[in-house]
């Protein structure tokens, strides 16, 4: 058996599907240019799972490079978690993101068509949906982005559905991330974000930690029960998992399939700040502040066609977000 590439595998959800794959057996390579993520990352996958994955230190828009590391392993699949994420930033440097995210596809797509790799799990986001009705299911219409970034998700998708098609031997499954939060119940990896974070649980865990001294809620007047804005928050080792039910599920089929991964379950902000404060016996202070431009009030999913065609399901409490992910800020300090 050949092995999988993880681009972008020292990253938050990279580095955790690392993890679930080496523990279901599979070699991983992973291809990482650590720019929003470090070296060390490779050590914590070592010592979590006791098998150190290979690690190439690539940009995988360079095309000599990533035709290296194709020449020097064989590679049966690949998962494209490698991307620019930040969505204000995208706005602020349009150019650079579709550059990267496009490019650094294009560039996968065609190096795998030239060492007859097949299969490619994608990390998309519930952003492609836009500000249509939840719960998202995967038949409903995409688009209407609010920003760049969800933009090149949206792009990349029709890149990849475009390339199944015309290769009817390709494989090709796309990931639409809901919020992933917390982190590995060790607290050796999790989500470390550079500067000050623009996601709200690691925000929260900086308070937690006296690193910011309040959070500010975004707006407190959104057409929900509480006034804040609901999303479908997911553990990321839940996710994780997900990956490796969809790795299985693109090496046995060829075609472009969907699927969502996400709870089905909505929180609003406030009960966020609850439950972290329950769950880790502490206090958040927070203000109510101004509306953050293109915050959607609602964002769920709509689970069924993960849970019968993968078989997978999210099985993690808000509990256990709230823990690890205050678990993993602890052992940053
Ligand atoms: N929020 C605050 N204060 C903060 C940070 C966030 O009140 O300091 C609120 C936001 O207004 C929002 C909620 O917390 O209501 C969640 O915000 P996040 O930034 O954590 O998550 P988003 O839903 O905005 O963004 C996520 C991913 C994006 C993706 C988007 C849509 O981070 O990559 O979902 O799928 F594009």
């Amino acid at each position: 058996m050949g092995k999988i590439l993880l681009t972008g595998g020292c990253g938050f959800i990279g580095s955790h599907t690392a993890v679930e794959l080496i523990n279901e057996g599979y070699e991983i390579v992973i291809a990482d240019d650590l720019s929003n993520s470090s070296r060390d990352t490779v050590d914590k996958i070592e010592t979590i799972t006791g098998k150190r994955p290979l690690f190439y230190e690539i940009d995988v828009a360079d095309a000599a490079a990533l035709t290296a590391l194709f020449a020097e392993q064989p590679i049966d699949a690949v998962i494209h978690f490698a991307g620019f994420k930040a969505v204000g930033e995208s706005v602020e440097k349009p150019l650079a993101y579709y550059r990267n995210n496009l490019d650094s596809t294009l560039t996968l797509l065609e190096t795998m068509s030239r060492y007859g790799t097949k299969c490619f799990v994608f990390s998309s986001s519930a952003t492609v949906y836009g500000d249509a009705e939840p719960p998202f299911s995967e038949e409903m219409k995409t688009g209407g982005c609010t920003n760049p970034y969800g933009w090149t998700k949206y792009m990349i998708e029709q890149i990849l559905k475009d390339a199944a098609h015309a290769d009817p031997s390709l494989s090709v499954v796309l990931l639409r991330y809901f919020n992933p939060v917390g982190a590995h119940e060790s607290g050796l990896i999790g989500e470390k974000p550079s500067g000050i974070p623009n996601n709200l649980m690691p925000y929260i865990s900086q308070v937690a930690a006296g690193i910011r001294d309040h959070l500010n809620v975004f707006g407190n007047d959104y057409p929900t029960p509480d006034g804040t804005c609901i999303r479908d928050y997911i553990h990321v080792v839940d996710l994780a998992k997900g990956h490796v039910a969809a790795l299985g599920y693109g090496l046995a089929h060829t075609g472009a399939e969907i699927f969502n991964l996400g709870t089905g379950r909505g929180s609003s902000v406030l009960e966020m700040i609850r439950a972290f404060e329950t769950a880790n016996h502490l206090t958040i202070p927070f203000e109510i502040a101004p509306r953050r431009a293109g915050d959607l009030p609602f964002s769920f999913a709509k689970t069924e066609k993960a849970e019968k065609l993968l078989g997978w399901k999210a099985q993690k409490s808000l509990t256990d977000m709230c823990r690890d992910a205050w678990t993993f800020e602890k052992s940053c300090h």
